[in-house]
């Protein structure tokens, strides 16, 4: 919020201001347009984004419902994050395919593999429907009855939009909390085909250890490829399906980059809280995440050491385990960056100018009501928090949830692929650590008296878990295969189906609760939201907060200076990995041929003007999770890296941005083409692939 005002008071003051904080509508980037030019960008709006003619957006995609993804070539190759291709590339491996291990690459077009279950999807465009979905809408109505309106009239819409074409999927999205709603319209594509990946010491180099830091090494990127039916029309997956020939696509620039160079991102923004009262920050920041990182670490714990005594469950747990530390490691960077940035302090001394000047306008009481409402709301979302991450995350009584209601033959397609990536072991610590965590944390008084009942029984947390992983069928494969007509009955009586439902029974009237006061935040966020742009009226810095649409957000290349006395460069090079090569760690243990090509210095025309391989580099980029993925753009307009990872010092970004540490972190496009050519020997690829200098 102080952010803001001083870009306020800048612009006032006739300065350009150099924020570089925004994910903007592509729609709209025509407001935004000139100051990227100012900046340094060559190209129009219409380059950016235009429903008459082929723009850069369509050569940008969302890929599975959480990352984005780019096209490389006029046939359909697309390039993402390792990290985002990673589930896919773990179901087609197994001991005797280890293309985690071994990476993965396809020679020919009939050696791609094909992804049931994954798509990717295409904006086609975008529109302000706020007067179409509030058509009907009197201020008498109840919020029940607003919503009930905005369901109508938006399905309405959406109907229209998708009989236009073949394969189109549309959402109507809120805005500013609501106070603004746009169609978008997306052509999705069902037949997209693994085509290659590095193995994981170079996807996943530094594993979690690096993860969310700078200086990076991570080779995090895998190439899929489109395709579409002879029309080159989305299609179920056939045999028959062709290659996607897109209206376009990126050039590859191979010119290299330097501090200071002109960065734009084209993504998919999955969630930010911009415009929060204080007392949701102080939630967030002194709370839950602290709580919630308590509770990841010990079962990261105990993953990590079943996972490095045997190669069978470091496969099986790989995907689980990335998820898990992934946010733990995002959380504890968030926490520490809000305390440094005293952003609780801020916005309180924020709300206490907006309460002054709200006096006698239709905003009095608006922050007051927001904050008792967050203090009513507190111990209902700790408990929702807790539950989450603690009986949520047992693995036998996710199974016992997952299969309920289900028929006998789905229940035994569901545990097999269950059992093909469970370790008893690692269930049953993870269920012992978490409910001597849960004792703990839980005050007494808020207790499910199944727990005490449980406890009491049983004397302490490991007896507990001996008769409940002995006797669970949901915790045997053998037993769950054997299962007769009578499945049902034995189901609902297994212990960890009894150890879900009363859990859930604790939890639920505080999850109904916590929805029901969150229902109410919504609302007079709303007005909140408006009040704020009124307060400080410039239009032009504000932005809605993301929500998994399509955006815009530009910086430049920049170096950083995380605390006193150090200062970061802004990237990184092959140099740095054979620095951290280490055959004794598994996540530093690098491809015997990268240490060989290193000391033959056999790097090609990927070398840099340093004589180095360049890796990645970082930017002021504002991006957050589900930015994965993203092309990272230049001046002119093509692509120079991919958006896989922020800064951890700077992950507060999603609730308050500071150009001081906050970063996007980008693998340098030529550190893949120097994968993709030294390591995968899949040059081939480069082919359909136009570079430009
Ligand atoms: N931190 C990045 C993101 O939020 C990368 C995550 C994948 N990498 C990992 N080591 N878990 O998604
Ligand atoms: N790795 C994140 C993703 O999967 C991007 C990092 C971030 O949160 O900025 O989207």
């Amino acid at each position: 919020m102080k952010k803001l005002l001083v870009v306020i008071i800048a612009c006032l003051a006739g300065i350009s201001a150099r924020a570089d904080e925004g994910m903007w509508l592509p729609s709209l980037i025509h407001e935004r347009i000139a100051d990227m030019q100012a900046k340094g960008f060559k190209l129009s709006a219409e380059d950016i984004y235009s429903i008459n003619q082929a723009s850069l957006k369509d050569a940008v995609m969302m890929f599975g419902r959480g990352c984005s993804a780019e096209l490389l070539s006029g046939e359909g190759l697309i390039l993402t994050n390792y990290h985002c291709g990673y589930a896919q590339i773990q179901k087609h491996s197994s001991v005797e395919h280890d293309y985690l291990k071994d990476g993965f690459w396809a020679m020919k077009r009939e050696e791609e593999l094909p992804n049931p279950g994954l798509s990717v999807s295409f904006l086609e465009r975008m529109e302000d429907v706020t007067s179409i979905v509030l058509r009907g809408y009197t201020p008498d109505m109840t919020e029940e009855q607003r919503i009930e309106l905005i369901r109508h009239n938006s399905t309405n819409l959406i109907d229209i939009a998708t009989s236009a074409g073949k394969g189109l999927r549309a959402t109507v999205e809120a805005l500013y909390y609501g106070n603004q709603y746009f169609l978008f319209v997306y052509r999705e594509f069902k037949d997209v085909r693994f085509v290659g990946a590095p193995p994981t010491s170079i996807g996943k180099f530094g594993g979690e250890t690096d993860n969310w830091m700078w200086p990076r090494h991570t080779g995090d990127f895998s190439l899929f490829r489109i395709y579409a039916d002879k029309d080159n029309n989305p299609a179920e997956y056939s045999k028959d399906n062709v290659p996607y020939q897109p209206k376009k696509y990126f050039k590859i620039s191979t010119g290299g980059i330097k501090e200071g160079d002109f960065t734009f991102i084209y993504g998919f923004p999955g969630y930010t809280q911009e415009y929060i009262h204080s007392e949701g920050v102080r939630y967030i920041s002194e709370i839950s995440d602290p709580c919630k990182v308590a509770l990841r670490t010990l079962r990261l714990d105990i993953m990590n050491k079943h996972m490095s005594k045997s190669q069978a469950v470091r496969i099986q747990y790989s995907t689980k385990k990335a998820i898990v530390a992934n946010a733990w490691k995002k959380w504890q960077g968030e926490a520490g960056g809000i305390k440094k940035m005293k952003t609780v302090q801020t916005n309180q001394d924020y709300e206490k100018r907006f309460i002054e000047w709200a006096k006698g306008t239709e905003y009095e009481g608006i922050v007051e009501h927001i904050d008792s409402i967050y203090k009513e709301l507190e111990t209902h979302h700790f408990i929702v928090d807790i539950f989450s991450e603690t009986a949520q995350t047992i693995e036998i009584s996710r199974l016992a949830r997952q299969v309920s209601g289900h028929s006998l033959e789905s229940v035994k397609n569901i545990s097999k692929s269950f059992f093909k990536d469970y370790y008893m072991p690692i269930d049953k610590e993870c269920f012992v650590a978490l409910m001597k965590e849960f004792g703990n944390m839980i005050p007494d008084d808020h207790q499910p008296a199944f727990y005490k009942e449980q406890m009491q029984k049983y004397g302490k947390v490991e007896t507990w878990a001996d008769s409940l992983f002995a006797n669970s069928v949901f915790a045997d494969e053998a037993k769950m295969e054997s299962l007769g007509e009578n499945y049902h009955d034995v189901l609902i009586h297994d212990p960890a189906s009894i150890y879900y439902i009363e859990m859930q029974n604790w939890a639920l009237p505080h999850l109904n609760k916590a929805r029901a006061l969150n229902r109410d935040l919504q609302l007079l966020y709303r007005t909140y939201m408006r009040g704020q742009m009124d307060f400080a009226p410039d239009r032009t810095v504000y932005y809605p907060d993301a929500n998994l649409t399509l955006r815009v957000s530009y910086g430049h290349i920049k170096g950083y200076s995380p605390y006193d006395g150090a200062y970061y460069h802004p990237s990184s090079t092959l140099k740095g990995i054979i620095e951290k090569d280490n055959p004794e760690i598994f996540d530093y243990n690098i491809p015997q041929k990268l240490r060989d090509i290193y000391h033959n210095k056999d790097f090609g025309r990927w070398v840099d003007e340093r004589g180095e391989v360049p890796v990645c580099f970082i930017a002021t980029n504002h991006t957050t999770g589900g930015n994965s993925g993203s092309p990272v753009i230049n001046a002119e307009g093509n692509l120079i890296g991919i958006n896989f990872d922020r800064v951890w010092e700077g992950t507060m970004s999603d609730i308050d941005f500071d150009l001081d540490f906050c970063r996007n972190i980008s693998l340098d496009i030529r550190y893949v083409l120097f994968t993709i050519e030294k390591i995968g020997g899949a040059a081939y690829l480069f082919d359909e692939m136009t570079f430009v200098e």
